[in-house]
């Protein structure tokens, strides 16, 4: 690097890895920079993936529950309408205030915000919309983008990807749906809650890759009950608009006969690709692995000196508090801290309803290899405050170590999942046996006893079943 730089670390991205790697470097005394250029800064998580999400979801939930679930509670409406253009400025309102929210973090932190593109150079050096920079450290976080399907041609009109899927200004009378991992279930989950017929295409014979097979089959039927029609085991081949709409052809993934399928909507939902292009990567010599991932040794550190990389464009989890974890850890090492992400206490959450969270291994992983282990289960149905909220649908799932007890993963299918996960995801961070769980108070009456009492179960100790 140049003996004198403009700045101690510039961060290229401001998504939740690198806005938040940004803060903590400034909060270790650094002079810090952050590359976005995006008109706004959060990244596609703030401003195109979980936020705006999680506000439909939420609308649609509500809309969803005033026309069919009010009844049973003695609630009694005239009728239930849905202004769909009330429902996308709430979603524009949450987004513009958490995006506005980070802007502010930089100023109070001392961040400088360079827009524009950021490239590569080498060492210490890289360009700002075609303006040269310098700096001790280089952080790429560069995040990722929705994976293209051949025969498949994304306008975000008709045929969209997540982020054209979270602007539609009227339900799509027919969905169809690419791919029944995350973004599929949770957004196909909100325009079928608002009234659209959805089909969902999923390649292989199950629903979110990586999931507990026991977790998984639950959900499936819950999902399916709620009206989502399912295509497991079959493929995309191509898409073609028509006047009225888009036809698909459609394939079993094993080959067979072409079969076509009508819609007035397809939502592309296969994955997403690390956005490791227009980066400068190949002219600065810094190694990609076969899918365009940033490659880094334990301590983000890319092949090239003083330069790194987290999140989305590495490899591991796309999720944002996977990136926040890897900013924070890096932001402390380059302060010559001992900055550490714990990648077996990772959460992830599914947020249909009911929500789907896990952490740890499922029963297959630990099959393989070769680990012995005791189940615990507990139903919301069993559960007082799930049958007084009226969701009971679902149940927690404790795995420990059938020697010493220690716990090896939760998979929660129910109410409030994405919270619940929280605790468990600490029991796991400090190595706690399932009897441990199941020694702690919790309040009732709460979701979270069913997290105790699948831990009881461990040991077949449950009190309430
Ligand atoms: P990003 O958030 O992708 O940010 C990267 C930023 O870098 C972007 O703003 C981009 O413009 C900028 N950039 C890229 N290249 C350059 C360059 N050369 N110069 C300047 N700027 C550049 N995760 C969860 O954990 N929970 C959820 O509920 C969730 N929901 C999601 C819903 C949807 C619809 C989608 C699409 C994703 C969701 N995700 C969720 C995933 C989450 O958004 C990502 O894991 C997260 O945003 C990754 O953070 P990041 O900082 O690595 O990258
Ligand atoms: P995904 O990887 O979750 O699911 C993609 C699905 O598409 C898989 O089930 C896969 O088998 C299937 N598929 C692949 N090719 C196919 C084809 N040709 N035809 C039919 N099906 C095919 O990817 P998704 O849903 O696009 O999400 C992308 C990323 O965003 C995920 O890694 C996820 O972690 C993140 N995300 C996280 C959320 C959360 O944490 N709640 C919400 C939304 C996204």
């Amino acid at each position: 690097a140049p003996a004198e730089t403009d700045y101690d670390v510039v961060v290229i991205g401001a998504g939740p890895g690198g806005y938040v790697c940004a803060i903590r470097a400034a909060q270790l005394g650094f002079k810090v920079a952050c590359v976005e250029k995006r008109a706004t800064l959060g990244g596609t998580c703030l401003n195109v993936g979980c936020i705006p999400s999680k506000a439909l979801l939420h609308s649609s939930e509500n809309f969803h529950a005033a026309a069919h679930d009010f009844a049973a509670h003695g609630v009694d409406i005239a009728s239930v309408k849905l202004n769909l253009a009330q429902m996308q400025k709430r979603k524009a309102g949450i987004v513009e205030a958490n995006v506005k929210g980070v802007e502010y973090l930089f100023k109070k932190n001392g961040i400088t915000w360079l827009k524009g593109e950021g490239k590569v150079q080498g060492t210490g050096r890289l360009t700002v919309a075609g303006k040269p920079v310098t700096a001790k450290h280089i952080v790429i976080a560069a995040g990722s983008d929705s994976a293209g399907l051949k025969g498949v041609d994304v306008d975000e009109k008709v045929i969209v990807t997540s982020t054209g899927a979270l602007e539609l200004s009227a339900v799509p009378k027919r969905l169809v749906v690419i791919g029944g991992g995350v973004i599929g279930l949770e957004l196909g989950s909100v325009w079928q809650r608002l009234g659209a017929e959805v089909t969902v295409v999923e390649f292989l014979d199950r629903l979110v890759p990586g999931t507990d097979n026991e977790v998984e089959a639950a959900f499936r039927k819950i999902l399916t009950k709620q009206g989502l029609k399912m295509k497991l085991g079959h493929k995309v081949t191509k898409a073609e608009k028509t006047a009225k709409g888009v036809t698909l052809t459609v394939e079993a993934s094993k080959g067979g006969d072409a079969q076509t399928l009508e819609a007035d909507v397809v939502l592309l939902a296969i994955g997403r690709t690390a956005a490791s292009k227009n980066l400068g990567l190949e002219e600065a010599g810094i190694a990609v692995d076969n899918r365009g991932r940033v490659e880094v040794d334990e301590h983000f550190a890319t092949n090239v000196p003083g330069v790194y990389a987290i999140g989305d464009v590495i490899k591991g989890p796309m999720l944002a508090h996977k990136a926040e974890e890897e900013g924070v850890a890096l932001a402390e090492i380059l302060a010559g801290q001992a900055g550490h992400v714990n990648y077996d206490a990772i959460p992830g959450v599914v947020y249909t309803w009911p929500e789907l969270a896990t952490v740890g291994l499922t029963e297959e992983q630990l099959k393989e290899k070769g680990v012995s282990y005791k189940v615990g289960k507990f139903p919301f149905m069993a559960n007082g405050r799930a049958r007084a909220l009226g969701t009971t649908d679902g149940f927690v799932k404790v795995i420990a170590d059938a020697t010493t007890d220690r716990v090896l993963g939760v998979h929660i299918l129910g109410p409030g999942a994405g919270e619940l996960i929280a605790e468990c995801t600490m029991a796991i961070e400090f190595g706690a046996s399932s009897e441990d769980i199941g020694r702690v108070c919790h309040a009732h009456p709460t979701l979270s006893e069913a997290v105790k009492e699948a831990a009881l179960g461990v040991n077949g100790m449950s009190l309430n079943i």
